[in-house]
Parts: structure tokens; C-alpha cells; sequence
């Protein structure tokens, strides 16, 4: 009975150790591999009615973003999975770090960086206005005295603001980029301020709209968007050498001319990131 308890405990004890060896030198093969199931999922969020950069197709979100950033998962070795959070509650997600990365043509600027992190510059934008033909509209100043939308919290607002004043009662505040071009649409707002490619690819997308754009050099400055983590992300560096990695090996390029049928100006990039 002795005997027969301790062989059998000792024939216990010895199978044990074989599963612990063979658990531990399973996780280091897969691990060597990079297997996808062991790549870490990070957590996205986005404002997706902003085309070309974010917008949904067939329940997916599908843009320029998500391929830049897909491609740039890829190259640093992580999975992405990217949810349509909407604006506040893509920063309300980095602050809490529910959320690891924001990726929602995000403008770089001094005050974010007070609460962010960006990544190097991956596109550079500027403001545009959009408005409805028969609206006198020749550049910035001819918003004085005009209903103006804009998406809340956007470098669209502070365009505009910068213009006709800080809380002027011109301005209309839209949670979504989609709410905004509605307001235009149905004359609640004679103009709005948006990014450069979202009013063009919005008048492309809506030919029989009436809608007309004009730009304005001298009021609306060049501005770069970035990819946006919390303050103190381990993943920032892994996010800058892919995206240097994308800009030398030529996918960027690819993906940058199947969004906008021409050649990024890198040399353009690089040097914004240097500031
Ligand atoms: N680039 C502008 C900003 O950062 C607008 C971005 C809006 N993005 C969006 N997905 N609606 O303020």
C-alpha cells in the first residue's frame, strides 16, 4: 500500500514535469516563430466619417489610416484591432489606456502633446473651406459674418476660430466630420472647415452636392498628422521604426498613391519630423 502510493506519486510527480517542460518549450518554439496568435493585440480607436482617411465600408473600417497603420502593425510585429469610438471617446480611451493608440488623422500639435504621444508625421494637411455654390467664399476672411460648422475639438475649429474669434456664436460644434458636411447640406451652416483631402474627397464623393471648396495660405498653415498614443507608450518607438521602414521600403508610397493617385512628398515628412 506504502510502496504502491509512493511509485504512483512518484510516476505523478514525473509526468508533471514532463507537461511543465513540454508547456515551457512550447511557448518559446511559437514564441520564435512570431505566430499571429502570439502577437499582441492593440486596441484602436477612430472617428470613421472622415474619408479619405477613416470611414466605414461594409461594417469595416476602411481608409488611408487603417492601411498606414495595418502596414505599420505588420512591420513592428503587433495586431491592430481598430473600432469606430468616435472623436472624445478616442482621447477619453488613450487617457484612461483602455485604448493604445488613436489613429483618426490627428493633427500634431503643442497643446495634445501636453496630454499625448505622437509618432513621427505620416501626412501633411491643412485647412479648407466648404461651402455651398452662390456663397461668396474667397478665403478665410470672407467667413466673418457667415454660420460656420465645424467638428468639435478639430484644428478645423481653431482655423476658424482664429478668424472670427474664440467662442464666436457663428460657430457651430459637430461631434462627427459627417455631421458637419450634413449641416452644410441643409443650409444650417453657409460654410465649414475641414482637412484639405476630406473637403475634396467629400466634393469628389458628392459631385451633384453643389458643394465648392476654397483654400487659404495665408491664413491656414501646414499642419501633420500623427499617430497618437498615451503619455509614456512602450509602443511609440516600435510605431516610429515602422513607419521609417515604410518610407524607405516603399510600401508608404504604395499606399499613399492608391488613396490619392500621386507620389507623397517624403522629403517633406522627414523634414517635418526633425522639428
Ligand atoms: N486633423 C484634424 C485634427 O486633428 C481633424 C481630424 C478629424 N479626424 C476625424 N477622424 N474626424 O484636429
Amino acid at each position: 500500500m506504502t510502496i504502491s502510493f509512493k511509485k504512483s506519486f512518484i510516476a505523478m510527480a514525473a509526468g508533471c514535469a514532463l507537461l511543465l517542460s513540454a508547456c515551457g518549450a512550447g511557448q518559446e518554439d511559437s514564441a520564435g516563430k512570431e505566430s499571429s496568435e502570439e502577437k499582441k493585440v492593440l486596441q484602436v480607436g477612430t472617428e470613421a466619417t472622415f474619408a479619405p482617411f477613416e470611414f466605414m465600408d461594409k461594417g469595416q473600417v476602411s481608409g488611408f489610416d487603417v492601411d498606414l497603420l495595418n502596414a505599420a502593425a505588420e512591420e513592428a510585429g503587433y495586431e491592430v484591432n481598430i473600432e469606430n469610438t468616435g472623436w472624445d471617446a478616442m482621447f477619453a480611451g488613450l487617457q484612461s489606456k483602455q485604448l493604445d493608440i488613436g489613429m483618426s488623422g490627428v493633427t500634431i500639435n503643442e497643446e495634445r502633446k501636453k496630454s499625448y504621444d505622437f509618432s513621427a508625421p505620416y501626412f501633411e494637411s491643412t485647412s479648407m473651406i466648404a461651402f455651398k455654390e452662390g456663397t461668396k467664399m474667397t478665403g478665410a476672411e470672407d467667413l466673418k459674418g457667415k454660420k460656420i460648422g465645424v467638428q468639435n475639438g478639430t484644428t478645423g475649429q481653431f482655423a476658424a476660430e482664429a478668424v472670427v474669434g474664440q467662442n464666436s456664436s457663428a460657430i457651430s460644434k459637430y461631434e462627427t466630420a459627417a455631421l458637419m458636411f450634413q449641416a452644410l447640406q441643409s443650409g444650417d451652416v453657409e460654410a465649414v472647415v475641414t482637412d484639405i483631402a476630406v473637403a475634396l474627397e467629400y466634393v469628389k464623393n458628392n459631385p451633384d452636392s453643389g458643394v465648392e471648396t476654397v483654400g487659404d495660405d495665408k491664413n491656414f498653415k501646414p499642419e501633420y498628422y500623427g499617430i497618437v498614443f498615451p503619455k509614456g507608450s512602450e509602443y511609440k518607438d516600435d510605431f516610429d521604426k515602422a513607419l521609417n521602414e515604410l518610407y524607405d521600403n516603399g510600401k508608404y508610397a504604395e499606399i499613399y498613391k492608391k488613396w490619392f493617385n500621386e507620389e507623397p512628398k517624403l522629403e517633406s515628412l522627414k523634414e517635418a519630423a526633425k522639428q
